[in-house]
């Protein structure tokens, strides 16, 4: 499946955001942990969480679609806590199993995590945290088996602001013996998420969004009706969108206090952001100005948002640097934005731009999920034609990503095949 493109029009109105995934996909796994239903609203109907849904069926959880954006979720009978099918292993966020059930089964054997290839993504600090806990760690192949006789509670220091570790270990010391700290922990606006749905089952966590979270281990987590917060990196990407096309989006449905570092930046490049209430407008400018950003654990700026970052510097006036310090094989995308005519270079951990330059449409490979999206704003963005293969990684994370940016002004259609991109292209241009 392809994106194909035609690039020049401001994108001008409304878009909804919709929930968040990263959020979702450590809800959905607390929602097993109960024998009684959990009904999850503003699910985002993207790829991460279909596939997740498929692979809880696989091990007994009863899931009930009640409409698009809602699901009931019942882990009542689960008959295995062994998850390794095609499923579990297209997925990163499947290591949330293996807190979800070794808190509630004290066993948990799940393949080997899957997700973006985006660095090496090892999980020794979710392992190092479970041993704390009272589990045995064993790596068979691909596979992680836990198991303990008895969770209990202890005081983790994680090397890292881990956002999987912080999650796992919460998920799995909810059902400990006892109090857990987990010291360094990850403040991401999805795990205040996650600690607040657990916390709607009966456990005990607090501190969520600081450094330090205290959890006291419950006997069971009940059932619950929770709503899953927006999508901080969906709403940034739309964010990004009015100020490469030089448009003018209200962006909507979302928490502007998640949007801080990402606003700041856009008013530093001399983008006008107003916020409202629950939405956020932002209105490009006929130039944008360099700037340099660092990736940083929350509230600094977000590793998921410095593709499209990346796209804005090309366009900007004056030299602009990324700095990733989270993932190391996050540049991916550069060698694509040269097709496009963009300049830049990649020296280890920095990429260097220099702006100023008109993108030309071109025919381009998406690396990665937010590589991806930011290719589609460089097409937006660009002179001409672009056509974006591998699209599957886009619709692992965007919900109606072509539909939202079509409604806004964007000329963007999904090709099946080779035959309708001709097409398409030949339409279009
Ligand atoms: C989560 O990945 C997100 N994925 C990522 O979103 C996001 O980029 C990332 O957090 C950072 O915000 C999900 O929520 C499913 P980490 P995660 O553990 O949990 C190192 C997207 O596009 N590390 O916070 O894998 C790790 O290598 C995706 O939606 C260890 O060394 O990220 C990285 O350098 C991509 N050992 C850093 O810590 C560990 O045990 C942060 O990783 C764990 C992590």
């Amino acid at each position: 499946m392809q994106y194909v493109m035609k690039g020049g029009n401001p994108l001008v109105g409304e878009v909804t955001i919709s929930g968040a995934k990263n959020a979702a996909l450590g809800i959905l796994a607390a929602a097993i942990m109960a024998d009684e239903t959990v009904t999850v609203e503003n699910l985002p109907d993207v790829k991460d969480v279909s596939v997740l849904l498929s692979a809880f069926e696989e091990i007994g959880v009863l899931v009930n679609h009640k409409d698009r954006h809602t699901v009931q979720i019942n882990g009542a009978n689960i008959f295995s806590a062994c998850a390794d099918s095609s499923y579990i292993r297209q997925l990163r966020a499947s290591y949330y199993l293996l807190g979800a059930l070794l808190g509630k089964y004290h066993h948990a054997e799940v393949a080997m995590p899957g997700g973006c290839n985006i660095g090496n993504r090892p999980i020794d600090q979710h392992l190092k945290g479970f041993r704390m806990l009272g589990a045995t760690t064993t790596v068979e192949g691909s596979k992680v088996i836990l198991d303990a006789k008895e969770l209990r509670g202890a005081h983790i220091y994680l090397d890292m602001a881990s956002v999987g570790a912080t999650i796992n270990l919460m998920l799995a010391a909810s059902l400990a013996t006892g109090n857990t700290i987990i010291e360094n922990a990850a403040k991401e606006p999805h795990i205040v998420d996650v600690a607040n749905m657990l916390n709607s089952m009966g456990a005990k966590i607090k501190g969520a969004g600081r450094d330090m979270i205290r959890i006291t281990g419950v006997e069971s987590l009940h059932g619950s009706e929770y709503t899953i917060i927006p999508d901080q990196i969906e709403a940034g990407t739309f964010m990004m969108a009015a100020a490469v096309t030089k448009g003018d989006i209200l962006v909507r449905n979302i928490i502007p206090q998640h949007m801080d570092a990402i606003s700041a930046k856009l008013v530093e490049m001399g983008c006008e952001v107003v916020e409202l209430g629950d939405s956020i407008r932002v209105v490009g400018r006929p130039s944008l100005t360099s700037c340099n950003i660092k990736t940083l654990p929350y509230p600094g700026f977000p590793t998921d948002m410095q593709p499209q970052m990346g796209v804005a510097l090309c366009l900007a006036d004056g030299v602009g640097t990324i700095t990733e310090s989270i993932f190391e094989n996050r540049f991916k995308y550069v060698d694509e934005l040269a097709k496009m005519g963009a300049e830049a270079e990649v020296k280890g951990t920095i990429a260097i731009f220099k702006g100023g330059k008109t993108l030309k449409g071109a025919d381009l490979v998406a690396p990665d999920l937010r590589a991806g999206a930011a290719l589609v704003l460089a097409g937006l963005a660009a002179e001409g034609i672009t056509a974006i293969d591998n699209v599957g990684y886009i619709l692992r994370g965007y919900e109606d990503f072509d539909e939202k940016l079509r409604s806004l002004g964007a000329e963007i259609r999904l090709a099946e095949d080779e035959d309708s991109l001709q097409k398409l292209k030949l339409k279009m241009g």
